[in-house]
């Protein structure tokens, strides 16, 4: 059992081999914190971990004491105005306007496996010795509200996952106005932040920077998870680097508005916290109810960065991700939209598909423009239903069309969205978050649906079933091309507009519930504009996410890189589309935008007729090699082992589960003159296998084993990368790269 419990000093251990999580109840009730980190010993007591000083300042809890302040503790759920200064984790708004609580021990209870958050993404089990679930039940004796704090230890891995559960025992409403999912404080900050952060085009790139006195933080008040930051941090030692050193790092499953801070006090201890955004979140909570805040994933490694990032690939793929596609390696698709954009006929999408299914693709996924008066960006949205006069006989006949040339056949929705300009917002237009009396803001001629509503969440539903159920779709594009603005429900009365943003989530989530479960085979990939709403919580309903609207291979590179610190290559949307590239009007061979497109679930974005013969040629090697590796590649273990953002060539690799097979990805982004030697060191073989590397299918003369190819180094500082066609050798280029696998003998 991985959750011990110490009854005299009520203290308890959740730990596993890797990781140990230590609290305790505190002399006045509330629930201290006492470790997390690499796995210790249980014992009885860990009371000397309570450090208590009295210092001038300070406020205290006890009369007859001042040692006892919770300033200076370490707590679970840290609450403000009972001396203890720091932002908490939790406020609530009496009837009498006080926001002071105060939570204390009643019991608790452990239990083995995993609930469910009835509602909200959430990691699971399979079965039941697979995790172990501490509820530690708090109350406020004043306002009745109880608090459930859940803990969930898995028991591979230093995987924790934290939420909590508000009820209202009283008989008042109260408004929850801040209910963080995650609340941990650390007793040192001797920790670098790093988070994930861009813009459209250029997602989660990583910025790292030393913890400091004061708030360091990462947010979204857009109404999705957004480009600009990703619902994920990292906490590393200075000293750890990607392969040793101790790391943490801090995942909300939440696809609206997030916050994620660290908090260093001026004594140098670190409070991190992670939840819904308490800005414009208030949350009526009448007697008899409850409010489940999302869950956030604690994982803890002293094997680096790469090891928490193998971590949470491993939780998110199997024990996030589900259903029929969690564990099938993903058809090569090919979409229209770089190739056309709004401009297609149906001649030309039959050309391309046939074009495509010649190369070997497998799945041909039509995008935005095929519906309602939809024939640029001002029009259409919300009307799902066939344009006829674009499309003779609809998405039936085309789906049947796709089918019958041997391709599956794919669907762009943007379900959240309307236009002015559609039959479904002349209908009604109050269906649309707006604040009453105020100017609509628009995002690219579009509004937002109210999805907090169940009305909307069903017409939609219900306009998305019948083409399901009618067509033979297999796959489906979910975009959300905008943020929210404006943000009120004109369903919802005046004191719990607080809602509208999580309740707008819930309705997604629903919809893609409802959706998953009447389809289970058909693949849903998320996107938003690109990577806007890139989290585990959409990951939970579609297995595979379009990471960035930027198909540049370089851009690529880095945003595939930050992007996979916490999340498996499985879940990456990857594409090769044409030069002059659409995003930064870069020029790379094309070989180089395969190499990096296959380090996700690959597919093409242009018009293979227009690609001169040698190059469809090449199209069709790279999609039966892809083909070949795509297991390895999807389902194998991850790593980074040069990055694009700092070194002057960027190298990862995949390795399959029993180390015997390996495919080296290595990006030289531009050359320099008469340059130094360089190998790049390998990582995850086994030391004692030796292993036949190749190169464009051709061996290199030398076997080497795993020890030499992970502390020499594979060479890459050779020359020639092969030969032109002509016989001469090809000299590596700017933005050249190759890919090299491995096999054990
Ligand atoms: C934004 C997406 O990211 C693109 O891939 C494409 O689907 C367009 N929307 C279509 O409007």
């Amino acid at each position: 059992m991985p959750v011990f419990y110490h009854k005299t000093p009520k203290t308890f251990h959740l730990c596993n081999d890797v990781v140990s999580y230590l609290m305790t109840v505190l002399p006045n009730g509330q629930m201290g914190h006492l470790y997390f980190g690499k796995r210790i010993h249980d014992k009885e007591d860990f009371s000397y971990l309570l450090e208590l000083a009295s210092r001038p300042m300070s406020s205290w809890v006890f009369d007859d004491s001042n040692f006892f302040s919770l300033e200076h503790i370490k707590q679970e759920y840290g609450l403000y105005g009972t001396t203890d200064f720091r932002h908490p984790a939790v406020e609530i708004l009496q009837k009498n306007g006080s926001r002071i609580s105060d939570f204390v021990y009643k019991s608790h209870e452990i239990q083995s496996g995993k609930p469910v958050l009835e509602g909200l993404p959430a990691t699971y089990t399979e079965h039941e010795d697979e995790a172990c679930t501490l509820s530690l039940h708090l109350a406020d004796p004043l306002t009745h509200v109880e608090l459930v704090l859940r803990y969930t230890i898995f028991s591979q891995g230093g995987i924790l996952t934290r939420s909590a559960c508000f009820t209202n025992q009283g008989t008042d409403s109260v408004h929850l106005d801040r209910a963080m999912s995650l609340c941990l404080d650390l007793p040192d900050a001797s920790y670098e932040w790093i988070q994930f952060s861009g813009a459209w085009a250029r997602e989660r790139h990583p910025k790292v920077r030393r913890l400091e006195q004061g708030i360091t933080a990462v947010d979204s008040l857009r109404g999705h998870s957004s480009h600009n930051h990703n619902p994920f941090f990292v906490l590393k030692r200075p000293t750890a680097d990607e392969t040793q050193g101790e790391v943490m790092g801090f995942s909300l499953i939440y696809s609206g508005n997030f916050l994620a801070q660290a908090q260093v006090d001026t004594y140098d201890t670190t409070r991190v916290l992670l939840g819904i955004h308490p800005d414009g979140f208030s949350w009526k909570l009448e007697p008899g109810t409850s409010f489940q805040t999302p869950e956030a994933v604690m994982v803890y490694s002293d094997q680096g960065l790469g090891g928490m990032s193998r971590t949470f690939h491993g939780l998110y793929q199997k024990r996030l991700a589900r259903g029929y596609w969690r564990d099938r390696e993903r058809p090569i698709l090919i979409n229209n939209w770089e190739a056309t954009y709004f401009d297609f006929t149906l001649d030309g999408l039959l050309s391309l598909a046939e074009k495509a299914r010649e190369s070997g693709v497998e799945l041909f996924v039509l995008d935005d423009g095929w519906f309602g008066q939809r024939t640029d960006e001002r029009a259409g949205l919300g009307d799902w239903t066939p344009n006829q006069r674009r499309l003779p006989g609809g998405i039936t006949e085309l789906a049947r069309r796709i089918e019958a040339l041997g391709l599956k056949f794919g669907l762009w929705f943007e379900p959240e969205m309307v236009n002015h300009n559609s039959d479904l917002y002349r209908a009604h237009p109050d269906w649309i978050l707006h604040t009453p009396g105020r100017h609509d803001s628009h995002g690219r001629f579009q509004y937002v649906l109210d999805f907090s509503r169940p009305e909307v969440v069903e017409h939609i539903y219900r306009q998305m079933e019948k083409l399901l159920k009618e067509a033979a779709i297999s796959y489906v594009k979910w975009d959300m091309n905008r943020s929210i603005t404006e943000c009120y429900s004109a369903a919802l009365p005046a004191d719990r507009q607080g809602e509208v943003f999580h309740r707008y989530i819930l309705g997604v989530y629903d919809l893609y519930e409802r959706l998953t479960g009447a389809f289970p085979h058909v693949l849903f990939e998320s996107c938003a504009s690109g990577g806007g709403r890139f989290d585990p919580g959409l990951l939970y309903y579609a297995p595979q996410g379009w990471t960035s609207d930027d198909t540049d291979a370089v851009e690529r590179l880095k945003i595939q890189y930050g992007t996979s610190f916490c999340y498996p290559v499985s879940s990456m949307g990857s594409h090769v589309s044409v030069v002059p590239n659409h995003q930064v009007f870069r020029n790379t061979p094309l070989h180089t935008r395969a190499n990096v497109a296959y380090f996700g679930t690959f597919g093409y974005e242009l018009d293979l007729n227009r690609l001169t013969l040698q190059e469809q040629e090449m199209v069709k090697a790279q999609i039966a090699f892809m083909k070949r590796y795509r297991r390895l590649i999807q389902f194998g273990r991850f790593y980074r082992l040069s990055s694009p953002f700092t070194d002057s060539d960027a190298a990862w690799m995949c390795v399959s589960e029993d180390s015997r097979q390996a495919i080296v990805g290595w990006y030289r982004i531009l050359n320099s003159a008469n340059a130094p030697y360089s190998r790049i060191r390998l990582q995850g073989l086994n030391p004692d296998l030796c292993y036949h590397i190749s190169e464009d299918g051709k061996p290199r003369k030398e076997t080497c084993c795993g020890d030499e190819l992970m502390y020499l180094g594979l060479l890459t500082s050779d020359v020639s990368a092969g030969m032109w066609p002509d016989g001469h050798e090809r000299p590596v280029c700017d933005f050249d790269s190759r890919i090299f696998i491995l096999e054990a003998e």
